[in-house]
């Protein structure tokens, strides 16, 4: 075996076709349902927010779906991205394990938010739209959209969960540095946000809030302007399996094949764009390969861990469809903590589904030993991790010391979805023991199912 570090592809290696992995499933996702009707929703349901190129990939059964040229033109600054054997970590670890990571942090936005930010801008261009609305937490979905935007000539308007935007002043900088407006949500300027200062003035916001404010402004701006969401829904996980696809030739050119494939979810994009291209042997026999797919969450945020699998809002004040998801409940506040990217009641139902039929597993972690796990990280890296990114390192560290306890090889990759540069206020907090462990209380989550809508299913389906 050689000595290498790192493993890089060519821009030529740039995948030319998204991965869509709702044509190997054995059997469909649950459909999503009009809010008012409970009936599964068309594409004219959907108009109103999102442009037809992404409406069709929404709902496509095709396995392999064309990057638009113009696209990868723009993936050329900074894909195919690096995979890199972690060597020093496997060292200062004293394990048998192989650990290697998909450094994603390496896109001018910092995360692998701009993978998708770029094919939804494109689409939105491309049919005569003029500007953007969408919700940040940390900001870094926000800065993604904000530098696609100027890219294909837009306006790009972001509600950020206020929580973040005081935490994290340098992230609205740089999306204003990008041509953006950027708000503390909740906000007074729609329904929504008035709605939610009326009762909490104090409201720290959530991205169920955001969603709701940024969705509003969409819906009522007569077309000029759509919505956009960095998660959860189909599309997005789409465009993020350019992770994957290069990730697969990057382990060929290791030699290895992962025995487990380990992502932090959020809304579940960065986890499904590292595991669906591999997950795909999985799936479809006689190819399986029996590798693990562990999803990793906040204690603070337990969707998986501690949610309920039902049709539930997308939003807090309930202007989205009804998705079939793991879900805490669309009135879901979470606990301010450091991985604003993590805090979303509910998961992508692609995700929903496949954990649900055991395809993956889901691992909570406290945010003080996932502060832990990212300073060991930094020290033999080099690179400071995302917040959220450090989830996974969390969990792919526990997993070497776990091989080293058997005695067993194990050859594990996990996708670092981003650098945490601009989240260094975080960092200061846990050096100086100021980080609290939070977890979501059993009660809390029982209590917001009262408020989940009563879907029948059978009618629904
Ligand atoms: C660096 C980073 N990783 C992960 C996430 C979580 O999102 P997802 O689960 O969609 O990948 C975010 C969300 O903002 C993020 O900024």
């Amino acid at each position: 075996m050689s000595d290498q570090y790192k493993f890089n592809l060519a821009e030529a290696d740039i995948p030319k076709a998204y991965y869509n992995i709702a044509a190997d499933l054995p059997k469909p996702v649950p459909p999503t349902l009009h809010p008012a009707t409970h009936r599964p929703i068309g594409p004219d349901d959907l108009a109103p927010l999102f442009p037809m190129g992404l409406i069709q990939q929404e709902v496509s059964a095709e396995r392999y779906i064309e990057i638009p040229e113009p696209v990868r033109e723009i993936y050329k600054l900074y894909r195919p991205t690096p995979l890199i054997r972690a060597r020093r970590l496997e060292k200062m670890l004293d394990t048998p394990a192989h650990i290697y990571y998909k450094y994603e942090g390496a896109s001018p936005a910092g995360s692998h938010k701009l993978n998708t930010a770029l094919p939804q801008a494109f689409y939105n261009h491309q049919e005569g739209v003029k500007k953007l609305a969408t919700e940040t937490g940390a900001g870094q979905w926000g800065s993604a959209l904000a530098m696609a935007c100027n890219f294909f000539g837009m306006a790009c308007e972001v509600f950020m969960v206020r929580v973040s935007y005081d935490q994290k002043p340098y992230r609205r900088i740089l999306m204003e540095t990008f041509g953006a407006t950027v708000h503390a949500s909740p906000t007074d300027l729609t329904n929504a946000g008035r709605m939610v200062l009326a009762e909490q003035p104090d409201s720290p916001g959530s991205l169920g809030i955001a969603i709701s404010e940024a969705v509003e402004v969409a819906a009522t701006s007569g077309g000029a302007c759509k919505y956009s969401l960095g998660s959860v829904l189909n599309h997005v996980l789409l465009h993020q399996t350019v992770i994957g696809l290069e990730a697969m030739k990057q382990m060929e050119m290791a030699g290895e094949y992962p025995d487990v494939v380990i992502g932090c979810v959020g809304g579940g994009s960065n986890l499904a764009g590292i595991a669906f291209p591999f997950l795909q042997s999985k799936l479809v026999p006689p190819n399986n390969k029996g590798t693990r797919f562990i999803a990793v969450e906040p204690t603070a945020t337990p969707s998986l861990t501690k949610g309920v699998y039902a049709y539930d809002f997308g939003d807090t004040v309930q202007l989205t469809p009804l998705i079939k998801m793991y879900t805490l409940g669309h009135t879901f506040v979470p606990a301010g903590i450091h991985a604003g990217g993590l805090r979303y009641h509910g998961m992508a139902p692609l995700l929903s589904a496949l954990y649900d039929a055991g395809y993956i597993e889901a691992v909570a972690v406290h945010q003080n030993p996932t502060f832990a796990a990212a300073v060991q990280f930094a020290q033999a890296e080099g690179i400071v991790p995302a917040p959220e990114s450090a989830h996974a390192i969390r969990v792919a560290i526990d997993q070497a010391l776990d091989a080293k306890a058997r005695g067993q090889k194990r050859v594990i990759l996990f996708n670092l979805s981003g650098h945490g540069n601009l989240d260094l206020a975080a960092y200061e907090q846990y050096l100086d023991g100021k980080l609290e462990d939070y977890e979501y209380p059993a009660e809390k989550v029982a209590e917001a199912m009262t408020h989940l809508p009563r879907v029948q299913e059978k009618a629904a389906a």
